[in-house]
């Protein structure tokens, strides 16, 4: 990650500093160095992952063909433009993905038969780079025919409107997979796929058509987009919550995210409608579908690349509750058990041997070694006894054969009040190993939220911080200010790591054309993507979450941002010889603040080594997909030694203090 130091930061810092000891008081803040405390979890930091915002089609799934398996339901050339005769068909070679296409002569030597797909707001294509196009094909009355394979640009002026094109040849009665590779010699946002039927133009089918970059994500053909991959990877999450968030409930029981179909080959998964296609009408997106190209063995293959424990949230057998009023929405509790074995298949398919029926496909899919799961989590936003009742069996059986794994637990939708207080005592009832927290929260909130764990049950759940984000009254878009508030909530995460193991901002993606949701914490379009000011904060709290928590008090009491704190939020922790101190200053004015260290030995002394400064002039605005850089943290000195320090904070600033003993 990009820090730069910047003298003229210091020169700043340093004239602040002058100001400030004339004038302000200093706030001493206590750190014990002597009593290490709560380890911090490698699990603490991590990211959540939902089909929200075109983040898995159109976004970090590679797949640059929409509607590649003509399955969408409400119209098997959604997404294509079909020319010429073009027929579609059912009885295709994958018994899940029945439709496909049949190219027929046009009838005419003038005329041409083909197809077009528009990708996912565009086809994005980097000139020079190189684009795997695949299909499945055959000649159904035998021999051989010819096709044509173009990337498009519609809008251009130029005698050609293709950037490149490809000869393909298919042969013979039987299906086969053919590939051709695309060398465009132009970049282009949206391009559009075109597929021409040439040469004797004898007939031909066609099903699954795929196109993907070359470069992807660690070179896999059915791949993740790099710079998304790498946003996340860069971010060394330590827990990878996936596939969400309400599409694991689905809108009906029909529609719940089902892991089954997203492993085997991709031909032959089915697609899944995408809820929300149709969640807010204000901003409906009739063609969101899932085609669980990204799916379970994608998920755990990405979770091991970038080193994070993964953690998948399972069906209870619920549908949306917020969706749903009528109880026969959801699974009558004697009738769970397909629902409770689909979790234990899911440990199998993660972790059993090659033998096991599950381990098997997981090995046949190229990865014999177990996945190592070590959690899981039963329902999302699920709330009133119907979740505690739902749950139980599941709990069960899920210790009697698995006792090792962790089961997470919901605490609900709403960050307090009476669902949320109902649903804590039962999942300390149930055994629960962690309780799953949401809160999509205004700045008020999360002010007032700086010692939320300070006094938790220390004898229930850990907590997982599951969903949050700041999302600022009248502000519910990617800006600064909620990123700084965010920093300053993380430190009662921080300070109260003995019972926070895991917490992930949410949602993870947005498209720019695409979004349902926001505030997130990686925007992108079809060639960039831009990491917002709240990955920053992620970013820094992962890469300096140190070892071990420590002590640090203002006047004997927790830095929360309570009253008479001067909007100051504080915590430490230890990393072998090094200290982090983070201090947000949330208020307007600068701060002046002295570290006195306790339980030093008397020759013992602390040495300032750096510090990392992250402020923005632009309080209401974030990084762009045209200057993705523009409010990045800044490294920059920091002097000094003895057994007490002082600096200056600027306003409305998170600062990292690197300290050695
Ligand atoms: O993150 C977006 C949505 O917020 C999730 O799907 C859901 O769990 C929560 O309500």
């Amino acid at each position: 990650m990009i820090m730069k130091i910047r003298n003229r930061f210091l020169l700043a810092a340093s004239a602040l500093l002058v100001c400030l000891a004339a004038s302000a008081q200093v706030h001493r803040m206590d750190i014990d160095l002597k009593k290490v405390g709560a380890p911090i979890q490698s699990t603490m930091y991590g990211i959540f992952f939902e089909d929200i915002n075109y983040a898995a089609d159109g976004g970090l799934y590679a797949e640059l063909v929409k509607n590649r398996s003509f399955e969408f339901p409400n119209d098997p050339l959604q997404g294509w433009k079909a020319f010429g005769t073009v027929e579609v068909w059912n009885d295709g070679p994958f018994e899940r993905c029945p439709h496909y296409v049949r190219l027929v002569d046009p009838g005419h030597p003038h005329k041409w038969t083909g197809l077009d797909n528009e990708g996912f707001f565009g086809i994005g294509v980097k000139g020079g780079d190189t684009y795997r196009f695949t299909v499945w094909a055959r000649v159904p009355d035998g021999g051989a025919s010819e096709l044509r394979i173009e990337l498009v640009n519609t809008a251009s002026m130029g005698e050609d409107q293709f950037v490149c094109q490809e000869p393909l040849k298919i042969a013979g009665k039987e299906w086969k997979q053919y590939e051709v590779i695309l060398k465009p010699d132009t970049t282009l946002e949206k391009a559009v796929l075109r597929i021409f039927l040439v040469g004797d133009r004898k007939t031909v089918d066609l099903e699954h058509v795929s196109l993907f970059p070359t470069d992807t994500w660690m070179g896999h053909r059915n791949g993740m987009r790099k710079d998304l991959a790498q946003a996340l990877a860069d971010l060394k999450p330590g827990i990878f919550r996936f596939p969400g968030g309400c599409i694991v409930e689905g809108t009906d029981l029909a529609t719940r995210y089902n892991w089954k179909n997203t492993v085997g080959p991709v031909e032959n998964r089915p697609i899944n409608e995408n809820r929300w296609e149709y969640t807010f009408p204000h901003r409906f997106f009739p063609d969101y579908y899932q085609s669980y190209g990204l799916g379970f063995f994608e998920f755990f293959q990405l979770s091991e690349e970038i080193g994070s424990e993964p953690l998948p949230i399972l069906s209870c057998g619920l549908a949306c509750q917020f969706q749903n009023d009528d109880l026969s929405a959801h699974c009558p509790v004697d009738e769970l058990q397909p629902f409770i074995q689909d979790a234990l298949d899911l440990i199998e398919f993660a972790n059993g041997p090659v033998t096991s029926t599950w381990g098997k496909v997981r090995a046949d899919m190229g990865h014999p070694a177990p996945f190592n799961l070590k959690y899981i989590g039963i329902g999302n936003e699920q709330w009133d006894p119907l979740y505690p009742e739902h749950l139980e069996p599941f709990v069960q059986a899920i210790r009697a054969a698995y006792p090792d794994i962790k089961i997470v637990g919901s605490s609900g939708p709403n960050s307090e009040g009476e669902q949320f207080d109902y649903l804590w005592p039962e999942m300390k009832r149930l055994g629960a190993d962690l309780v799953d927290e949401h809160f999509y929260r205004p700045e008020k909130w999360f002010l007032a939220q700086g010692a939320r764990y300070d006094n938790y049950d220390r004898k229930g759940p850990k907590v997982f911080a599951g969903e949050y984000a700041c999302h600022g009254a009248g502000r519910k878009f990617n800006h600064f200010h909620a990123s700084l508030l965010e920093a300053a909530f993380m430190t009662t995460i921080e300070r109260n790591a003995d019972i926070v193991h895991m917490a992930t901002y949410a949602p993870l993606f947005a498209h720019v054309e695409g979004w349902q949701w926001r505030p997130d914490l990686i925007w992108f379009d079809n060639l960039r993507s831009m990491r917002t000011a709240s990955w920053h904060v992620q970013h820094l709290y992962g890469e300096y979450k140190g070892q071990n928590v420590l002590t640090l008090k203002m006047n004997g009491v927790n830095v929360t941002g309570a009253e008479g704190q001067d909007g100051l939020f504080a915590s430490a922790v230890k990393d072998g010889d090094k200290v982090y101190v983070k201090v947000i200053n949330t208020s307007e004015k600068p701060q002046s603040v002295e570290f006195a260290f306790n339980g030093l030995k008397k020759k013992e002394i602390v040495k300032a080594v750096e510090r990392i400064d992250f402020t923005s002039g632009l309080l209401y605005e974030d990084n762009t997909l045209d200057v993705p850089d523009r409010i990045t943290p800044v490294k920059a000195a920091f002097a000094g030694e003895g057994k007490s320090l002082t600096a200056a904070v600027p306003p409305q600033c998170f600062t990292i203090f690197i300290l050695e003993r």
